[in-house]
């Protein structure tokens, strides 16, 4: 059986309904920003394994370094000998993340990496209290499932929430949170749950992912930062979404004039192999004992490989500038779609680099979010050929993850799609 519908039914019977799968097809191939499922049907992708092949599936230069070191050996644990590639990377990641005398250590997941940081900030403070921000999503283990800023469908009934972890609302002015609200709102906690004192860091996306592509305000960037040093307070960057070229910069922070303590990577670092990480201030990643920190797995080797020569596509590709430049097409197609009578209401688009989404809303000229309309053009997109993925606090964000390595006629192939997902 190699039909989608069979193996639809076969997974409903085999996996648990927990892992929801946006698209109901299998796929047989991929290739820089195009998918074939096991039909034969062609799809453009624009969700890019969520935020994971910035540099394209299965680039060339990906799969060979990948390949050259399955042939010597695929696992042995860094925490019983080492190897290069580990090291390697984690020097390369020290010197281009914007922090002084950086050291780096890796994980798997994304929620592993986040996980850490905050461990790594309460090993150094000796503080158990951890600060983020409504919308945020920062994983699905239970420290991270806490951290997260938005309950449901996150939070599994029964689930305990992990102690010391604190919510603060993030500021979008035109959902009706200022800058100042969210200080105020962080003085609150300060004054009612948390004194600082107790505070070991405030977790913060320089864009929300999950929460539906809001940037965070500089000068609140700024005050955090500010905050954080007047309280000996860990800023901790979750780049986990953001990270490696996609918001036009290797990390969304250096959009920022400051400099974050800890900031865990993930997704696209390993071009399509699990690799996480975090690089944080020298002095702070040192805190846990040895023993302290690691997994069985944790820095693939082939990962290790992998993740390197996505660091040189980046560079080489100039992929920061590409970012910039289908992002800005982007967005001047989407404001176009606007202003269409016949395409559904857009209300506010807003893109950093290739991190692009616009929100769905109700009236034409209002703000009032639209989750309906949202799931509908996801599922309109997807009959037209087209991976779309949806997110947000309001659920009405359509979010559009392209590989950044997409050639153009393949990125407008997947907006024309995108024109036709949005007719009402
Ligand atoms: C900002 C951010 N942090 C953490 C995570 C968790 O990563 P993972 O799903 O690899 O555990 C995600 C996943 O989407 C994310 O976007």
């Amino acid at each position: 059986m190699t039909d989608n519908a069979s193996f639809v039914a076969r997974r409903n019977a085999a996996i648990p309904r927990g892992l929801a799968t946006a698209a109901p097809i299998f796929l047989d191939k991929a290739e820089n920003g195009e998918l074939w499922d096991i039909e034969g049907h062609r799809y453009v992708d624009f969700a890019s394994g969520i935020a994971v092949t910035n540099t394209g599936h299965r680039h060339p230069r990906v799969m060979a370094a990948a390949a050259a070191q399955a042939e010597k050996f695929a696992h042995v644990c860094f925490q019983v000998t080492g190897y290069p590639g580990y090291v390697e990377l984690a020097e390369r990641l020290n010197a281009l993340a914007p922090i002084r005398n950086a050291k780096s250590i890796f994980f798997t997941t994304g929620a592993e990496a986040t996980e850490n940081a905050v461990k790594i900030a309460r090993a150094h403070t000796k503080r158990p209290g951890v600060v983020t921000f409504t919308g945020a999503f920062h994983g699905r283990t239970m420290l991270t499932v806490t951290m997260t800023g938005k309950a449901a469908p996150y939070r599994t009934p029964g689930m305990p929430p992990a102690p010391y972890v604190y919510h603060v609302p993030f500021p979008i002015a035109h959902h009706g949170v200022s800058e100042e609200d969210a200080l105020r709102a962080l003085m609150h906690v300060f004054k009612a749950d948390c004194p600082p004192q107790d505070v070991a860091a405030i977790v913060i996306e320089p864009v929300q992912g999950e929460g539906g592509f809001y940037q965070t305000p500089k000068p609140f960037m700024k005050k955090l930062r500010e905050i954080c040093d007047q309280h000996g307070i860990c800023l901790v960057a979750d780049e986990v979404q953001t990270g490696f070229a996609r918001t036009g910069k290797v990390f969304a922070i250096e959009h920022y004039d400051i400099e974050p303590d800890l900031i865990p990577v993930a997704k696209a670092l390993g071009g399509g192999f699990p690799i996480s990480g975090v690089i944080g201030k020298a002095e702070i990643m040192d805190a846990a004992e040895p023993g302290g920190l690691g997994g069985t797995y944790a820095g693939n080797p082939i990962s290790c490989a992998a993740a390197l020569a996505v660091l040189d596509v980046i560079a080489e590709e100039k992929l920061c500038e590409r970012a910039n430049e289908i992002g800005a097409h982007m967005v001047k197609r989407i404001n176009r779609f606007k202003t269409s009578n016949s395409l559904r209401p857009i209300g506010d688009v807003r893109g950093l680099g290739a991190m692009v989404a616009f929100e769905l809303v109700k009236e034409r000229g209002g703000n009032e979010p639209d989750a309906d309309a949202t799931k509908a053009v996801t599922a309109a997109a997807f009959d037209a050929g087209l991976i779309l993925l949806s997110c947000g606090y309001y659920a009405n964000t359509i979010r559009i993850l392209a590989p950044i390595t997409m050639p153009m006629e393949v990125l407008d192939e997947g907006l024309d799609k995108l024109e036709v997902a949005l007719k009402a």
